[in-house]
This record gives C-alpha cells, structure tokens and sequence, in this order.
C-alpha cells in the first residue's frame, strides 16, 4: 500500500491507477471501523484500485476541544487498509490541503444551514470545502459514503451535482454494534456508562419507525423519541427531525415516498448522530 503525504505523491500514482480501470475513494477523518470498512469493502468490489484519504479536517470541527480530542491512530488504520485491499492511502497535513491565502470555500446554502447544520454551525461547509479538494486531488470514478451521515451525504450529493463533478456518490448502509448503536469513530469517547446509554439512539430510532408505519404521524413519532430520551440523565436530545429524502425538506403528517428520521443526542462533550430511512406507498 501506497502512504501517499502530499498532493503529487498522490496525484501521480492515481493517475497510473485510472488508466488500470475505475477509481474508488473513501474518504475518511481515520479512526477507522467496521463501518468505514464496509465502505472500503465496497469500493474495493466495484473498482480496479481504492484509495482512502484520511484528514482529520479542521474546518468542520465547531470548537477546538472537540478537533485536539478526535480519535487519532495511524498505525491501526494504515494495517485495516492494508487487510482490507486499499491501493492507496492519502494522509496530508493540513497544510497540504490549505493555506493560511486560501480564499475559496464551497458550501451548499439551505442544506448546510438546516437541521444538524442548526446545532453545529459552519460544519458542513467545512465537509464540503474539504470533500471538493479531496475530490480534485485524488480525480476518483466513484466516492463512498455512509447513510449514517445522512445530511452529509445529500450535501455531497448536492455539491457534485450543482458543481458538475465527474464522480459518483454511492451510499452505504449504516453498521451497527451489537445493541444496535451506529459505529462512529467518535464512540470511543464515550465513559462506559455514556456508551451503555447510548444504546438509546437506535432504540428511539427504531420505536419511532414502527409508529409510523402503523399509521402514527411524524409529530407522533418525534414525541416518541422525546420520550424514550428524555428520561435518560445522560443523554440530551438536540434535534429530532424526519426529512423527505428526495427534497430534503422537513416532512409532517402521514408520511409518504422515502423520509429519513435523523436525531443528534449529546452525551458529555460527545455529540451522536444517527437516522433511519423508511419508505412508504
Ligand atoms: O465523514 C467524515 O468522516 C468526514 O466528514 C469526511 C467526509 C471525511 C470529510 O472530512
């Protein structure tokens, strides 16, 4: 495997690997999981070469505290990419990626700024400043990302659609530990009895689907999970919102089409995401 530090390193062995067939590219912020292997595991199926970047983006992090305590663990990422058939990995400094002239951001204005954009102001835009650079460094056929970041993904989307990138996004189904908690690499910063509690995302999740598809409304649903949260001392629920997934505009009444339910839930200093898409006649 390639560890590739800066952007010619890296340009000049993706170049070699798009004339060998398709590209694919996982980005990723390292602390890697099960979840992140399943979208390796994608990639590597559907092309010739995989390359995964790992950047811990510093535009995206709100508070500073929360970008010095992001999970960091080169050694045990690049030995997962290497068991998981990765070509290459891309690992910049930040100044690789900006510099203190840059000028240039990207943003997607509504997305951005709507529901989880509300709670962490300014987030999205440095996901999709960082994820358009990526995409312009590393030139992919095919990039993969998690529904469990499902805002995130729609704004990918979005972007590469507005921007007429040449690649495409494909989405892949959320991993869950055993009591049904979505991985996330910011789980491992979670005190034991937070990790215990937070079994509670999936549970809302899943209680607020079925009532919806028995016929329940969305504010029905939604005061479900504020009931199924609230009482737990170490959770505090920040948004509980349902979605029309083709729109992405807030979705009430009797659902219809697809919808997703996405809750944000902050334990401590550590702020969870998770969602659950449905689909309805
Ligand atoms: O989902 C992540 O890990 C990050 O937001 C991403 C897409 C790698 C951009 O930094």
């Amino acid at each position: 495997m390639h560890i590739c530090r800066t952007i010619p390193e890296m340009r000049s062995i993706t170049t070699k690997m798009r004339q060998e067939g398709k590209l694919g590219f996982v980005p990723t912020m390292g602390a890697l999981h099960d979840g992140h292997v399943a979208l390796i595991d994608q990639s590597v199926k559907e092309n010739s070469n995989t390359v995964v970047s790992i950047f811990v983006n510093p535009t995206q992090f709100g508070d500073s505290n929360d970008l010095d305590n992001y999970p960091r663990n080169e050694a045990t990422d690049f030995a997962i990419l290497q068991k998981a058939g990765v070509k290459a990995v891309f690992v910049p400094g930040a100044g690789e990626i900006y510099s203190n002239n840059d000028e240039t951001i990207v943003e997607t204005t509504r997305l951005a700024n709507s529901f989880h954009g509300i709670t962490r102001p300014g987030h999205f835009r440095g996901v999709t400043t960082v994820v358009a650079r990526l995409f312009n460094i590393v030139q992919a056929d095919h990039a993969y990302f998690g529904k469990k970041d499902y805002q995130q993904l729609a704004i990918i989307r979005k972007m590469v659609d507005d921007l007429h990138f040449p690649i495409k996004i494909e989405a892949v189904e959320t991993v869950r530990d055993i009591d049904g908690l979505a991985l996330s690499s910011r789980n491992t910063l979670l005190s034991k009895p937070q990790r215990v509690a937070a079994s509670i995302l999936n549970i809302a999740l899943e209680e607020a689907g079925l009532q919806l598809k028995s016929g329940e409304t969305i504010e029905t649903a939604i005061a479900a999970i504020t009931s199924i949260i609230k009482p737990e001392p170490l959770a505090e629920l920040k948004a509980a919102d349902v979605v029309n997934a083709n729109t992405f505009q807030l979705a009430t009444g009797k659902p219809i089409d697809t919808i997703c339910i996405m809750i944000s839930v902050q334990f401590g200093d550590v702020l969870l995401i998770d969602q659950k898409e449905l689909t309805f006649e």
